[in-house]
């Protein structure tokens, strides 16, 4: 009998690569996306692998708790990789509920669902849920984040994200689910909803419009592309020990204005215009409340005990993630089309 692998929000940006990667590369799996297919959710970022035999579409909302039972019970399935949320900061701060709906509700619906159907045997099976390294803070010049560090989230996302974490470790310490977490940090490349930094300073540079910079541009990010984020997610699904945490980053830490600065000369170059054209729409604005200062993952747990590092060095992963905005203008057009236009009016205007 083929495993069947539920995969939550399988229509977003990391869930598209992740549900790509399993398609093709497990084809006695059957897999199952489930999404609710929110603003952020798009089947056109699975065109490619929608025909294939082991893969199936289901739309539906992890906040409901009647719908996500009966779905365990119809499918019992054998595993399930969690990555359905609300994920845009900005979005948490003008709107937490729908983060504390989703990201913690929509959880717990999750756990419950599984520690039911799993209840008689549990040894072969995996929970495993997907996060972010925003739940340990903030840090300064110095330091990374650990797979200890004590948790410190300071934006509704990032408390969250927390709370699930904190559920999903207590489904296993009393429950005995068999669970594994993973904290990642930023990721970039293709697919990703033009509200989060890159895609969204490639597309205002491509409509020449200016490239909002939040304060003084010198937070610090840890950048890693999304495939090296697809590939981590396979290793620890599969080799990661049950009840353990996982920090997976690039090693690639960036200033938000020397980022940007870099892409606007990439852009320049692809666009054949004078380098200097597009950091001249650089704009400096109001900061985003509460925003954390540096992020930096410290990966070696998952480098020593899994075997995995990012493979794509960050130059070639950022050329191609740019390659892929401007060659894909129709996938850009359908999303700035409806809700992400009107989100943009109201989140800039007064910055
Ligand atoms: P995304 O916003 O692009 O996609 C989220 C997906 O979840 C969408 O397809 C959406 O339709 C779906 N969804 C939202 N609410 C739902 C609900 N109630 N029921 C069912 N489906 C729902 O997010 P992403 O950037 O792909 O992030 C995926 C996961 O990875 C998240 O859990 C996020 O916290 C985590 N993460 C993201 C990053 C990053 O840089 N983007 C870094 C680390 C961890
Ligand atoms: P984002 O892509 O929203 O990811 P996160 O907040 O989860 O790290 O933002 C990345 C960084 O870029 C963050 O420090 C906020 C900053 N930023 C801007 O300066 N301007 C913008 O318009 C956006 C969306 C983000």
């Amino acid at each position: 009998m083929k495993k069947k692998i539920l995969i939550t929000g399988g229509a977003g940006f990391i869930g598209s690569h992740v549900i790509r990667l399993f398609v093709n590369k497990y084809p006695n799996y059957e897999i199952i996306n489930l999404d609710a297919l929110t603003y952020a959710g798009n089947l056109e970022n699975l065109c490619d692998v929608d025909s294939k035999p082991n893969y199936s579409f289901i739309k539906g909302d992890i906040t409901d708790l009647e719908f996500v039972t009966n779905l365990f019970n119809k499918y019992k399935f054998d595993g399930v990789l969690h990555l359905a949320a609300e994920s845009h900061v900005d979005r948490s701060i003008s709107d937490p509920l729908a983060f504390i709906n989703t990201n913690i509700l929509g959880t717990v619906n999750l756990l419950n669902a599984a520690k039911e159907v799993w209840k008689d045997e549990m040894s072969d099976k995996k929970f495993y849920h997907i996060s972010t390294d925003e739940v340990y803070g903030s840090l300064g010049i110095t330091g990374k984040f650990t797979e200890t560090t004590s948790y410190d989230p300071r934006s509704p996302y990032s408390a969250s994200k927390a709370s699930s974490d904190h559920l999903v470790r207590a489904y296993f310490h009393t429950y005995k689910l068999p669970v594994v977490i993973s904290n990642c940090s930023n990721n970039y490349g293709a697919n990703q909803f033009p509200e989060k930094l890159i895609p969204l300073v490639i597309n205002n540079i491509k409509h020449s419009k200016t490239l909002p910079i939040y304060g003084k541009g010198d937070n610090i990010r840890d950048w890693l592309f999304v495939e090296d984020h697809a590939l981590a997610i396979d290793k620890i699904y599969h080799e990661g020990k049950v009840g353990e945490t996982y920090n997976i980053g690039g090693n690639n830490e960036w200033t938000n204005i020397d980022l940007v600065k870099k892409l606007c000369d990439i852009m320049d170059k692809k666009l054949d215009q004078a380098i200097g054209t597009s950091q001249k729409l650089i704009s400096f604005v109001k900061d985003r409340a509460g925003h954390d200062m540096r992020y930096a993952i410290d990966a070696s747990k998952i480098e020593k005990e899994l075997g995995w590092k990012p493979s794509i060095k960050f130059e070639e992963g950022f050329e191609q993630t740019i390659d892929w905005y401007l060659e894909n203008t129709e996938w850009s057009d359908h999303i700035l089309s409806g809700d992400y236009e009107k989100y943009y009016e109201k989140q800039y205007k007064n910055r």
